[in-house]
């Protein structure tokens, strides 16, 4: 009598995979929806496009251990207001830039891309600028013209012109500072934020 018991028939084993991979495939799909509710803009962690209209810190918080960012008052990019849909206009008109010249083959932007250049996510805060008043400037004329108003990382490295407009500069400057108010649970860590008004 050699009868296979229950728990080793071919039966069994094709209901388990099918109850799991549909079981798989019920989770994958919640999740990719609470992804998605995460990660678009005007939500919790990630503020809406016209957060860019408003001045952003970066300040240690005590119970959760790490840097996080907060919005303060009226700041307008560029002194000028820009409406939700200004706003998404110029952000987006920076990631395409960002995207169209490849900048993630030497940076990383939220950690994702290349470790050849400084990591973007907080650059809109970085010391380098020099004060607030003068950084929305210099930051467009670091990007149309990296080469003269380079300041050096203590790496030697340089980078270089990507033939970036203007109009480009200041898309990628609202993407920029976009992206700093981004909850990134303190990522980067360690990064030395530019002397802002307000700041304790
Ligand atoms: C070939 C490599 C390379 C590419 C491509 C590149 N960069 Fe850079 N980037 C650098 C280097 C190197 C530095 C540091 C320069 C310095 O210290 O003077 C830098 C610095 C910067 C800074 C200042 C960083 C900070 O923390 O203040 C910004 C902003 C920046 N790049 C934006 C961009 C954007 C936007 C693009 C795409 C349009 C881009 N970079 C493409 C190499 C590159």
């Amino acid at each position: 009598m050699n009868k296979t018991p229950w728990w080793a028939s071919e039966s069994f084993w094709r209901k388990v995979a099918v109850w799991i991979t549909g079981g798989m495939l019920v989770i994958l799909i919640f999740l990719t929806f609470d992804t998605v509710k995460k990660i678009t803009a005007g939500s919790s962690r990630v503020p809406a496009y016209s957060v860019i209209n408003k001045r952003i810190y970066y300040r240690f918080n005590p119970e959760r251990g790490f840097m996080e960012p907060v919005i303060g008052d009226d700041a307008p990019l560029f002194g000028k207001m820009l409406s939700e849909e200004e706003a998404e206009k110029l952000v987006s008109l920076g990631k395409m830039t960002i995207q169209a010249k490849n900048c993630m083959n030497c940076h990383t932007l939220l950690g994702n891309g290349a470790y050849y250049a400084p990591d973007l996510t907080k650059a809109w805060l970085d010391q380098g600028w020099g004060a607030e008043s003068v950084r929305e400037n210099m930051m467009v004329s670091f990007l149309m013209d990296p080469k003269t108003n380079g300041r050096g990382y203590g790496t030697m490295r340089r980078m270089p012109n990507l033939g970036i407009t203007e109009e480009e500069a200041h898309g990628i400057v609202a993407f920029l500072k976009w992206m700093s108010s981004i909850d990134t649970n303190g990522f980067p860590n360690n990064f030395k934020t530019i002397p802002q008004e307000g700041d304790q």
